[in-house]
């Protein structure tokens, strides 16, 4: 049966019973907790939760889905696909588990020619939550099925939700069992490949909390109704119909598959490594397909990086196969013509997606032809070095300047031999990442505010009584207030609003000078200011929170900065001033402040260098700044013309201007003269200590000092002195020496490193002759077996170290099983002679694991199981020698 059918097939039964046929939403969601819909129920999300009332009491759908979370199985497993489209029934709030079960069966069961899918109802399993008693005995009762295929299962598999806060509820799983050629017999618990997960019925009756994926999650409570989700997997009952192996086979995929495989000239189905290949391409081409067709492009973030990277990984995935030329003109067409039939609009807009597609595969053929030399040196220079992990600094350095997305560099460098420091890296990246988000707010801005509400204050009365500069507080009265949608009569506890007073104290953000904090309070009402903006000059708009009471125009209130916060603002906006003066008294007057944000405890300052700046220059600068507050200078503000302003030398560091005058704010007369409406302290001794936290790029030829000022200074201070101590407890020795002292003993450790390495190799070589002399001998093949305690590649190493101490004159299988904190994993190497029976490391290692792993031919690897396992999985693949040699002999 074409997959086409199948859908109408489900559509029209729902139908046909009382469901409203509602088409497929587009991929991305409007959901913020979501990148793009992943199950059929999520357009629904409002009516399960109960935030909107549900227009039908019954719907069915046929929805495209993505999910990438589990993309590195994609063409491993049978069932892994980054595509599908998931066939649903929903109730909302109408029937519950019994018709839920009812239906489920009976489309599954109902013959071929009736309309139905004619599954051989003896080969249907179910699981059931362990605690749902009510699903099992429905199950006997409407399907009959014998207790031993209904299987009950814990949270982890049973209980569903979107992964995010939202509705769950426990659920029942419908499996088919395929067959003894595809697994071992014992329903879905022991071979999920053999029993295909087909169909999931959820009851949803809870909504979770935040928490971790699966489970661990709290439930807030019931739901207002009792709902049904259902998902049917479609290509899944695709692959069950067509009797083929697995999704990516189906007359949906198949064809891009074929076509990948004529244009790298590979036989699908001669070798498990190429075959991965294929099916990765066959299903990415695919997915990119719908995601350019629904108005996804390919970018560096969220959406658009997973488009770009699945782009990426089937080009790539063409390459390994030895085809270099442009694969997506090629490879599109045929995904066109696959899924043009179910969604018009995938013909409809075709020009458009390939056009994009190819511009990304041809910029990233260009990424690939730089950074790919860049990788291999360094990786070189790791494996020279003795090393087996590439440093994040030079992952960062590929991600950052050669465009090479870290999953890229997993996958070469894996490739290689080598691991990653992704740690390194993913704290290189959060530095990248603060930087860019301290930019934002800095360049935020006003908030986006309706103009014409707050022009019209303007108009009515005039510009705000603006008091920053002389009180902390004033009695002032209220405006207006303005919701999001404009003027609101009054503002209750708990609404963010924007509120217009006729006189104010709190400073706007202007001159990186972040807005004042501090409350409103008036007879009975409290507010707590949360951001303050001049969106239209002379008018001060205060975002607030209301705390308690009602907020109303006409009420009369004091309003009042948080004195502690404005202290900290002024000294950081004087220290700004002070540090600005102390790089330019060093570096001398090309470092001109570009731009420089400023709150509380913390200032930055950017400014055009070429070049970062030495540890010793950075010492001499912190000193010039915290020599002038030893000294004590007087900071003064005088307004003059802007011609006098600039005949004493003042700094213009942003236009804004104050009417015929300008303000100059002075730091020990010339010291420092800069024009400024910002807060500032009275003497330069007030800011307390000057500390530099940071130095960085911020763009070409551009640096960013960081400071900390006043108390958070002294405690930066402090914490950093609690550190040396911390470490001189650890290290003996005066503490001047400390450095010198520490650089000798990692000269050592490395010394040690290397000296342990080279041991090791030499003690695994001996151990691997002495292994493969206690080898034992099956039907002819030499299989040698040991045990470890070390990781997957340590068990990697062994087992090659074995196969190639084992005589080459003979079939000959090594394999190690090795132990890792309770887990097991298992690594088999083997030699030509046994390649030539017919016999593949890949899958040996997938028979002894249940399909948990992968690899080449002579080596692979894999895991997935408990270590006190291992003994089991070894007597699986002694027997899989045993037999793959007889049956090829
Ligand atoms: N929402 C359920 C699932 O995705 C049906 O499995």
């Amino acid at each position: 049966m074409r997959t086409a059918e199948v859908r109408t097939r489900f559509l029209d039964y729902f139908a046909e019973r009382g469901h409203t046929v509602v088409p497929s939403a587009p991929l991305p969601t409007p959901d913020p907790t979501l990148l793009f819909v992943n199950a059929g129920m999520v357009p629904f999300k409002p009516y399960l939760t109960g935030t909107a009332e549900p227009p039908w009491p019954r719907a069915t759908s046929v929805q495209k889905c993505i999910r990438t979370l589990d993309i590195e199985e994609v063409g491993k497993t049978t069932r892994h696909g980054s595509f599908f489209q998931m066939n649903g029934n929903f109730s909302f709030g109408d029937y519950f588990k019994e018709q839920a079960i009812a239906y489920a069966w009976e489309l599954s069961t109902k013959p071929l020619t009736d309309g139905g899918y004619g599954l051989d109802p003896d080969r249907i399993w179910v699981t059931v939550h362990h605690s749902d008693g009510d699903a099992r005995g429905l199950w006997r009762q409407l399907a009959g099925l014998p207790d031993e295929r209904i299987v009950a299962r814990g949270d982890e598999d049973n209980f569903w939700s979107m992964g995010v806060p939202g509705p769950c509820g426990p659920c029942s799983e419908l499996y088919y069992d395929r067959g003894p050629a595809l697994g071992r017999e014992g329903g879905p618990e022991v071979d999920e490949d053999r029993y295909m997960e087909f169909w999931n019925l959820v009851f949803m009756q809870y909504e979770r909390g935040e928490g971790p994926g699966k489970s661990g999650y709290p439930i807030l409570g019931e739901l207002p109704r009792r709902n049904i989700d259902t998902g049917m997997g479609l290509e899944r009952m695709a692959t069950l119909l067509q009797g083929v192996d697995n999704l990516y086979e189906i007359d949906e995929t198949r064809p891009i598959l074929n076509r990948a495989a004529e244009l790298a000239g590979v036989r699908y189905g001669a070798d498990e490594q190429a075959d991965v290949r294929l099916r990765v391409v066959a299903d990415h081409v695919r997915t990119a397909l719908m995601l350019l067709t629904d108005g996804t492009t390919p970018g560096n973030e969220g959406r658009g990086y997973v488009l770009r990277r699945i782009l990426r990984r089937a080009v790539r995935s063409m390459r390994q196969l030895g085809y270099e030329d442009r694969a997506l003109p090629e490879l599109l067409p045929a995904a066109r013509d696959c899924m043009a039939a179910s969604y018009p609009e995938v013909a409809e807009v075709y020009e458009r997606s390939a056009d994009q597609a190819d511009a990304e595969e041809d910029a990233f053929r260009a990424t690939l032809r730089q950074g790919t030399t860049v990788l291999d040196t360094a990786v070189a220079a790791v494996k020279d070095s003795g090393g087996r992990s590439l440093p994040g600094a030079q992952a960062f350095l590929l991600h950052d300047t050669y465009g090479f997305p870290i999953d890229l560099t997993l996958e070469m460098a894996a490739e290689q031999g080598i691991e990653v420091d992704r740690e390194g890296f993913t704290a290189l990246m959060a530095a990248q990442r603060e930087r860019a988000r301290a930019d934002a707010r800095a360049r935020k801005g006003a908030a986006p505010l309706d103009t014409a509400a707050l022009r019209a204050v303007l108009d009515e009365h005039g510009p705000t009584d603006w008091q920053a500069w002389s009180t902390l507080t004033t009695d002032s009265r209220v405006l207006a207030v303005l919701g999001p949608d404009g003027p609101v009569k009054a503002a209750r506890a708990g609404a963010v609003v924007t509120v217009l007073l006729d006189r104010t104290p709190f400073y706007a953000e202007s001159g990186g000078q972040e807005s004042d904090a501090g409350r409103l309070t008036g007879a009975s009402v409290e507010a707590d200011v949360l951001d303050v903006q001049r969106p239209l000059p002379g008018l001060v708009a205060h975002q607030v929170r209301v705390t308690a009471g009602d907020l109303a125009p006409g009420d009369t209130l004091r309003a009042a900065v948080d004195a502690d916060w404005r202290l900290g603002a002024r000294q950081a906006h004087s220290g700004t001033h002070v540090l600005h003066a102390a790089l330019r008294e060093v570096l001398g007057p090309t470092a001109l402040q570009s731009g420089s944000y400023n709150r509380p405890g913390y200032l930055r300052l950017d400014f055009p260098w070429r070049g970062g700046l030495s540890p010793l220059v950075r010492g001499d600068i912190e000193e010039a700044a915290n020599r002038a507050l030893r000294r004590d200078l007087p900071v003064g503000v005088e307004w003059m013309t802007l011609p006098e302003a600039k005949r004493k030398g003042a700094l213009a560091l942003f236009d804004e201007t104050y009417g015929e005058k300008v303000r100059v704010v002075e730091i020990g007369g010339e010291w420092s003269r800069e024009l400024c409406g910002g807060t500032h302290v009275e003497r330069s001794s007030q800011i307390g200590v000057v500390s530099l936290t940071a130095e960085s790029s911020v763009g070409a030829g551009m640096r960013r000092l960081e400071a900390v000022v006043g108390l958070e200074g002294f405690d930066y201070l402090a914490r950093e002195r609690d550190l040396v101590s911390r470490i001189a407890e650890q290290v003996p020795g005066p503490r001047a020496e400390l450095p010198d002292r520490i650089e000798a003993i990692l000269s050592r450790l490395k010394a040690a490193d290397r000296e342990n390495a080279r041991l090791k190799r030499e003690a695994a070589l001996s151990r691997a002759t002495d292994l493969a002399a206690s080898a034992e001998n099956l039907s002819g093949t030499l299989l040698a077996t040991t045990f470890i305690d070390g990781t997957a590649s340590d068990a990697r190493d062994l087992s090659q170290a074995i196969r190639d101490a084992l005589p080459r004159t003979e079939p000959s299988v090594a394999a190690v099983a090795a132990r890792t904190e309770g887990k097991g994993i298992l690594a088999v190497a083997l030699n030509t002679r046994a390649r030539e029976l017919g016999l593949s490391a890949g899958t040996l290692v997938k028979a002894a694991l249940r399909g948990r792993g992968g690899g080449s031919a002579e080596s692979a690897q894999g895991g997935g199981v408990r270590a006190d396992e291992l003994d089991a999985v070894l007597a699986v693949l002694r027997t899989a020698v045993t037999e793959g040699t007889s049956t090829d002999e």
